[in-house]
């Protein structure tokens, strides 16, 4: 995404990268109150021990999966060093310690979607350094689930000054905080709902259910102003979702959601040709598929996306801006040269071990559940046949063997057995893990369209070649917001781009709104079991009912201004957005770029578009548009032919995953 430009407006430039660190100290702690400068003791190996973890599956965890545990809430490989350097670099803007101020204790959940530690409580008052900050068992905790707090080996007593801190971020703090992959796939319990979302216990929480109410844009809204048009992009950012293309710019605006993680064990595998020309099987991991070099190295991928090795990555691209090309990340070099790469792909099997623990929640065994699923058989078995017919080809990993498939009469009826057989449910990813193209899926193109890891950008390793390889699934014919008389004819590139990998339905009753980019339904921000079917209802109906649909764009809801070339603190014209612009007419646009090629800068100059944009600036804006798609909640319309009758059976049924 392009848009945390105007962050980086007034901001300088990035320091020459330091070397790769070399030097890493076997284990600096907090407790014993050393500094250094990695993250190796933060209980990640063994907060089992420590207790401050759940201890509901203990019983049945095994040691390996009890480690992996440890490292999917806690480890944090290092980033804190990065997100210092953020903080440093939006001047303040997007700093995680001042984010856990301990005064919102109560309304993290209301303000950020944040999730309270339940070992930790509100502060009473400041700490030796004049900061509020949760208090706390583990003495790592910030009390926000995900957010580590490591001590700054920059930190110099003698020049602290806590409200000069507060207004000049190259002040260094006593803390530095890491980002664990917690943060975003911690959710609340839908089998067990806190009483009230901002103090849940330990049983309140799930380990991968992703957190349908995270407000990321809010982290990165701090000195954003309401007239830039980049708080218009925030603001269009829905709950529940993260733009993993942000700080690794793909120059598309995409946040999606943080998916589910269920029946690991169970999901489909493909052989593919990798870097080396090998051939593995490997899963479709993210939205897109891109990620088909093993799920350790898909885990590895996230956590540089959050700040590992921060010192290396950063030097192949330009975080946030992304102004020039990117380059690719090594994964040799990495593993030769950062330390916090060996170590946490050391984890990475205990991880995965972990991650394998996750079945399905039915809404059965929720409290209340039973009263929202229907007693009548003959309904149930009219929605299976439904799925059967319409749904089970993509959404079930159980498949008709190849010759049966071959027949498209015999096939339906495998299918129809299937469903219906009482083990369907059982080891069932729902899903064929598949990648299918967004012609034939329908749905907004936006994230499909990504390029970080297609050939010469920065995730080009972690892809297979089988996935660069991928030719162009076609042309996709939308809706032109500017001159509806006329709609957009975009050609989707070879290379990779142009797919959605099915996603699995296990659980999906607790997961809505829908759809990669979480738009399809109401978001009620309701927790409970009431309100989850609330909006799993509403979000069904709207799938296969596409005449209830919003047809979403994201408007500018004021007259903003966006300031060119972005980055620039010389900007040298400001453009003015007029209130009721599609966001994504300008937010999908690698600016830089349209600014030589289409000769962009002087358009904007002589046009002078206060009137609006239109005319030959929006086709120009329209042209250099990576991803033209403005309608949001559109696509997936299978099942819409079925009879009222069989949608409402099959709402039943697939309420029952
Ligand atoms: C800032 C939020 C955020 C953080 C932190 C985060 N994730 Fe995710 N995760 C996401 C989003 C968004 C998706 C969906 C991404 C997509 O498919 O494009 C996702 C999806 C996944 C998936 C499932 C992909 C699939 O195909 O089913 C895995 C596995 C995963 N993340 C692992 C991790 C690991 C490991 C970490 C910690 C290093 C982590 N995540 C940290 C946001 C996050
Ligand atoms: C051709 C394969 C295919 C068929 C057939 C299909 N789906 Fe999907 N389904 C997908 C893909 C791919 C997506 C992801 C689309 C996106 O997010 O943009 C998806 C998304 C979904 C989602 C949203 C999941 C989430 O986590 O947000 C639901 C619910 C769903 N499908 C239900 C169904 C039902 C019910 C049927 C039958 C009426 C069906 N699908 C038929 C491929 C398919």
């Amino acid at each position: 995404m392009f848009l945390t430009v105007a962050i980086f407006l007034v901001c300088g430039l990035y320091g020459t990268p330091t070397a790769l660190a070399s030097e890493y100290s076997e284990t600096p702690t907090l407790i014993a109150n050393e500094y250094n400068d990695t993250a190796t003791s933060d209980y990640a190996d063994n907060c089992d021990g420590i207790g401050y973890l759940p201890s509901y599956t203990d019983g049945e965890l095994t040691d390996a999966e009890k480690r992996g545990r440890c490292t999917w809430y806690l480890w944090t490989a290092g980033n804190d060093k990065y997100y210092r350097d953020i903080a440093k670099r939006t001047h303040g803007g997007v700093d995680l310690l001042k984010l856990i101020d301990s005064r919102i204790h109560d309304e993290r959940f209301q303000r950020f979607g944040a999730i309270n530690d339940p070992g930790c409580e509100k502060a009473t008052a400041p700490d030796e350094y004049g900061l509020w900050l949760d208090e706390c068992k583990d003495p790592l905790s910030t009390g926000v689930i995900g957010l580590r707090k490591f001590q700054n080996p920059n930190f110099d007593p003698e020049k602290w000054n806590p409200v000069e801190y507060a207004k000049n971020s190259e002040v260094e703090p006593p803390y530095r905080i890491g980002q664990s992959c917690a943060i975003c796939h911690v959710a609340l319990d839908p089998l067990n709902p806190p009483k009230d979302p901002e103090h849940p216990k330990w049983e309140n929480l799930v380990p991968a259910l992703g957190n349908q109410y995270i407000k990321e844009s809010r982290l990165f809204a701090g000195n954003v102003s309401d007239d830039s048009f980049v708080k218009q992009v925030l603001n269009a950012q829905r709950p529940g979702t993260s733009d993993t293309s942000r700080i690794g710019n793909d120059h598309i605006n995409n946040p999606n959601a943080i998916n589910a993680i269920f029946n690991l064990g169970d999901r489909p595998k493909y052989p593919e040709v990798m870097n080396d020309g090998s051939i593995q099987e490997v899963n479709h991991i993210l939205k897109d598929g891109a990620d088909s070099t093993g799920v350790a190295n898909a885990s590895l991928r996230v956590y540089v996306n959050i700040g590992m090795c921060g010192d290396y990555w950063l030097t192949l691209h330009e975080p946030l801006l992304g102004r020039t090309p990117q380059r690719p990340f090594d994964i040799e070099k990495a593993r030769k040269e950062c330390e916090d790469w060996r170590q946490t792909e050391a984890r990475m099997a205990d991880a995965e071990e972990f991650l394998k623990t996750i079945g399905p929640m039915h809404l059965k065994d929720a409290p209340g559940g039973e009263a929202f699923l229907t007693k009548d058989e003959k309904i149930l078995d009219r929605g299976k046949i439904a799925f059967a017919n319409s749904c089970a080809s993509c959404h079930s990993s159980k498949k008709a063997p190849a010759e049966i498939a071959a027949d498209p009469d015999k096939a339906k009826q495998w299918y129809s057995e299937s469903v219906r057989s009482s083990d369907f449910l059982d080891h069932n990813f729902l899903s064929d893990d598949q990648r299918y193209p967004v012609t034939l899926i329908g749905t907004n193109a936006a994230r499909s369209l990504g390029t970080n890891a297609t050939k010469g950008h920065i995730w080009e390793q972690f892809s297979s070649k089988t996935h660069k390889e991928m030719p162009s699934p076609g042309k996709l014919t939308l809706y032109n917001p500017v001159n509806e008389a006329q709609p957009i004819e975009f050609q989707i590139p070879n290379g990779g781009v142009g797919y959605y990998r099915t996603p699995s339905l296990v659980s999906i009753w607790a997961t809505a709104p829908f759809l990669h980019n979480n738009t399809l339904g109401i978001y009620n921000e309701d927790p409970t079991v009431k309100g989850r079917v609330a909006a799993y209802t509403d979000a069904m109906e709207k799938m296969l009912w596409p005449e209830k649909r919003e047809n979403i764009i994201s408007r500018t809801d004021r007259k903003t201004r966006l300031d060119l070339p972005p980055g620039d603190p010389n900007a040298r014209f400001s453009l003015p957005v007029p209130q009721g612009t599609p966001v994504n007419l300008l937010a999908n646009i690698n600016i830089r770029e349209a600014i030589t090629s289409l000769n962009l800068g002087n358009l904007f100059r002589d046009l002078r578009p206060e009137g609006g944009i239109k005319g030959k600036l929006a086709r120009v804006l329209l042209r250099a548009n990576k991803s033209p798609d403005f309608i949001e909640d559109r696509g997936h319309t299978f099942g819409s032919s079925l009879s009222d009758e069989d949608k409402k059976a099959l709402i039943e049924f697939v309420k029952t995953f």
